[in-house]
């Protein structure tokens, strides 16, 4: 057994990342069982379920949507704030009850939470009933670990190690329309509230052949969009020391001529003038960045160790407006970081109030354990926090029904991605800006790029008709 500590988690040594290309075990022990997969948490962990899902197919098992029919049960969880914990220890309460009746079911934790400092040996003290345990590192083992744990042996292999790259990874993508594509793993900037690089290792780019023979194979199979994962991606290539960056990778992406290419998530630190020109350059790259602020007032940014300030963040952000033709930004906001001060609230406000957000993702500040900002004193109480919220989240969404209420009455390409989660006489998809649609249109549409004319705008989702 290999635990995970955060000593060992925080080194960043110059040794050469390893590209492992992945020897699959196959068995026929689990041929036709069920298997119940539940995923928490970011793209890279949905993205990471589909590897989880890979694996277990090539068993001959089939997914099901009840817990309790599963002969095999699978948490991929996610570590970024404490409610994350909260729900995977609540669930696995249901779980406990239903190995008593029926033992032989096999349970396994993956995911963020189990390279957390302390998970393991909280598993093995109160939910021992637990049969693997496997970190971010090594999912790819995830088969074996199976085969061992049929065999009736606990397994917990979690490494707290910096990180490889595993390669000739067997995704079963739960699209046929859009497709993830990781381009570069882990993180090393240490904003100091951040868990990620902890539990997700070292920064470590994938070999650029590899990704872009990934995304003709996915071209061929005709997949109309494409979305090129990293914690950072715009720190692509710069472990490779030969001048590649992700402009670079960009470029090189969009001249396969997938329809639709993303990327997701861009440090507002580093990201160059020729990230912005291939972005504008580029009609398939789509006309959006996620690019998270989290404060605006420069003591917390120190604090929080993002490498800049208010005043770059907002000439950066000017840049990508001016010069990317309708390009729609979103953001991330913690309030509440320890010694927020009402002035550095004002300062998030403040930027909010330039930037007027497409949209945004907003985060009461969670304390993370092994994390530098969790050893703060912090004078903020949580009613503070709270209010501090809603008045941020007040402001971003009078923006965003702001900026959706422009598009009443235009017509915008959609791609369809399936039939509308809330009224099934409908479909649904996302504009080149990412905004979700409600479509009155037909099902044939589904997988394809539609005219739609924007019929009528809410805070976080437009109404339109396929024309
Ligand atoms: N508390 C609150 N929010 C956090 N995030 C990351 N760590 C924490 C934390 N400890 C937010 C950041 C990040 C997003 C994915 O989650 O805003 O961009
Ligand atoms: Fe966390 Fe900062 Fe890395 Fe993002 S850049 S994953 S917030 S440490």
């Amino acid at each position: 057994m290999n635990l995970p500590n955060s000593k060992d988690a925080r080194l960043r040594t110059k040794n050469e990342v390893e590209y492992i290309y992945d020897n699959p075990v196959s068995s026929n022990k689990f041929l036709n069982k069920k298997y119940y997969l539940r995923t928490y948490g970011c793209q890279m962990n949905e993205h990471d379920s589909e590897q989880i899902e890979g694996i277990l197919s090539s068993f001959g098992m089939q997914s099901t949507e009840v817990m309790e029919e599963a002969d095999v049960i699978i948490l991929n969880t996610c570590a970024i704030r404490e409610n994350a914990h909260e729900k995977v220890f609540g669930y696995l309460g249901r779980i406990k009850h239903l190995k008593k009746d029926r033992p032989e079911v096999i349970v396994c934790l993956g995911g963020c939470m189990s390279q957390e400092v302390g998970v393991v040996e909280e598993v093995l003290k109160r939910h021992s009933y637990i049969n693997i345990v496997f970190g971010t590192h090594n999912i790819n083992e995830l088969g074996s670990m199976l085969i061992e744990a049929s065999k009736g042996k606990q397994d917990i292999e979690v490494y707290s190690k910096e990180g490889d790259v595993i390669e000739n990874v067997n995704f079963k993508r739960a699209s046929k329309i859009s497709a993830w594509v990781n381009i570069i793993f882990g993180c090393d900037k240490f904003c100091t509230y951040c868990i990620v690089p902890y539990t997700r290792g070292k920064e470590r780019s994938r070999k650029m052949d590899e990704i872009l023979s990934e995304c003709k194979k996915l071209k061929e199979e005709g997949y109309q969009e494409i979305t090129l994962l990293g914690q950072n991606v715009n720190a692509y290539g710069h472990d490779f020391e030969d001048g590649t960056e992700f402009s670079t990778l960009l470029e090189e992406v969009a001249k396969i001529g997938i329809p639709r290419i993303r990327f997701v998530t861009s440090h507002p630190w580093n990201f160059t003038d020729k990230m912005i020109d291939v972005i504008a350059k580029y009609p398939n790259i789509m006309p959006y960045v996620h690019l998270p602020l989290q404060s605006g007032s420069n003591n917390i940014l120190k604090l929080m160790g993002r490498k800049y300030t208010k005043e770059e963040y907002l000439e950066l952000y000017n840049k990508m407006k001016e010069r990317i033709p309708n390009v729609a930004i979103t953001t991330d906001i913690i309030v509440g970081f320890p010694n927020e001060t009402e002035e550095d609230f004002e300062n998030t406000l403040d930027v909010v109030r330039k930037c007027e957000f497409d949209g945004g993702f907003t985060f009461i500040y969670s304390p993370r354990e092994g994390t530098p900002a969790a050893k703060m004193k912090d004078s903020v109480t949580l009613k503070e926090k709270e209010e501090r919220l809603k008045r941020l989240n007040t402001l971003m969404n009078e923006y965003s029904l702001k900026h959706n209420k422009e598009y009443i009455n235009k017509t915008v390409k959609v791609l369809i991605s399936g039939v509308n989660e809330k009224d099934d006489t409908k479909t649904m998809g996302y504009t080149e800006t990412m905004k979700l649609v409600n479509v009155k249109g037909s099902k044939s549409s589904i997988g394809k790029i539609v005219d739609v004319k924007i019929t009528d705008a809410k805070s976080f989702s437009l109404d339109g008709e396929e024309i």
